[in-house]
């Protein structure tokens, strides 16, 4: 159904009243109204990569994908994980095409090097949908130095997304990020959480702020190869990574938190709509948002040109074309 205006004043007072938004009554509510699903087969033969997809939201998008035809990848850090995961999905739809990887994309040069591999195994790719998502509850660093949430959320997916970049011509780009992203800055100063009490809650939403300020700067730079990306943010579903890292919220939640597959749903229908979407954007419930709910904290385009620099610095990834007039 076309979003008239009066679903559209109340889609927009349900975003900024949170809880009617994020809860399992936005999907509810929104559905009537938000854009159709993709047309059904529209993935057969095409194959998608999802990323920690052994459990929570990343199962069920793959999950959702292989409904419409894809030959769906999933990855996570755990090889047992990963195989029951490809059980449950097969066991919902028998004739789904599902392969498993273990890739761990905290790990710079491993993630380098599968996506190597991938690219010598895959003929094309339609889609890759960055979900893998760590909270830790305190300030960890991966072999390779860098602080866990920064290497998982940005770092990782940067190297996995260039690394597939010639395979991805012509593709799309889905990044799973977070609502909390809301509550914070681009941290361009200290994007590995060295200075001052580390809390985990913080780096999660520093990093899922980096990924909506990255998803525009892919946009911009993978352009030139016919490369969309888009963010989006699940609202709150209930997932292992929530009871795990979030018992408190989840047990005063615990009543409104929609399912994995609603939450999954957006990434979905970003990586299989035929709708023109343009590229850049970030999504919740199959409809744009504002990436700040107020003017203030907006990062600057100083701010925006550094954390490019050390993406790009701390990852080895040269962009192909230069996307800063002054060449950060
Ligand atoms: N659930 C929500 O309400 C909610 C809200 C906002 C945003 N999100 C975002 O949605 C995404 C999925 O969250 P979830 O709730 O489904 O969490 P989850 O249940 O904890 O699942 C996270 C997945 O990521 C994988 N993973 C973690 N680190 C990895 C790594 N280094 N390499 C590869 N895979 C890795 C995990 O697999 P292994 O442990 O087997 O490796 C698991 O499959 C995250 O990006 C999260 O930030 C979720």
């Amino acid at each position: 159904m076309v979003l008239n205006e009066a679903a559209g004043a109340l889609d927009w007072m349900m975003d900024k009243s949170v809880v009617l938004g994020y809860s399992k009554l936005g999907p509810a509510l929104r559905r009537a109204w938000w854009p159709a699903d993709p047309a059904v087969g529209a993935l057969v033969g095409r194959h998608v990569l999802v990323t920690g997809a052994s459990g929570g939201l990343g199962l069920a998008a793959a999950g959702g994908l292989a409904r419409l035809g894809a030959v769906v990848h999933l990855t996570g850090r755990d090889a047992g994980r990963l195989e029951r995961a490809r059980s449950s999905l097969l066991s919902e739809q028998p004739h789904a095409h599902v392969r498993v990887h273990v890739a761990d994309v905290s790990d710079l040069a491993a993630t380098a090097s599968f996506a190597r591999d991938f690219a010598a195994e895959v003929p094309s790719l339609h889609a890759v949908v960055h979900n893998a998502g760590v909270l830790p509850p305190k300030r960890t660093t991966t072999a390779e130095g860098h602080e866990l949430t920064l290497a998982t959320h940005v770092l990782g997916p940067h190297v996995l997304t260039y690394g597939l970049r010639d395979l991805l011509a012509g593709g799309r780009v889905v990044v799973v990020t977070s609502g909390g992203a809301y509550g914070q800055r681009l941290a361009a100063d200290d994007p590995e959480y060295a200075v001052g009490d580390y809390f985990g809650v913080t780096a999660y939403a520093r990093t899922k702020r980096m990924q909506l300020v990255l998803t525009r700067l892919w946009a911009r730079d993978l352009a030139s190869d016919g490369i969309t990306v888009h963010s989006m943010h699940p609202g709150w579903a209930d997932t292992p990574g929530v009871t795990e890292s979030l018992p408190r919220f989840a047990a005063l939640t615990r009543r409104l938190l929609r399912d994995a597959e609603a939450g999954a749903d957006t990434a979905v229908w970003l990586t299989a709509t035929a709708d023109a979407i343009g590229t850049g954007g970030f999504w919740h419930d199959r409809r744009r948002r504002p990436t700040h709910y107020a003017p203030v904290g907006i990062e600057t385009p100083e701010q925006v040109e550094r954390f490019w620099a050390f993406v790009r610095a701390q990852t080895g990834v040269p962009a192909r074309d230069e996307i800063f007039p002054s060449g950060a």
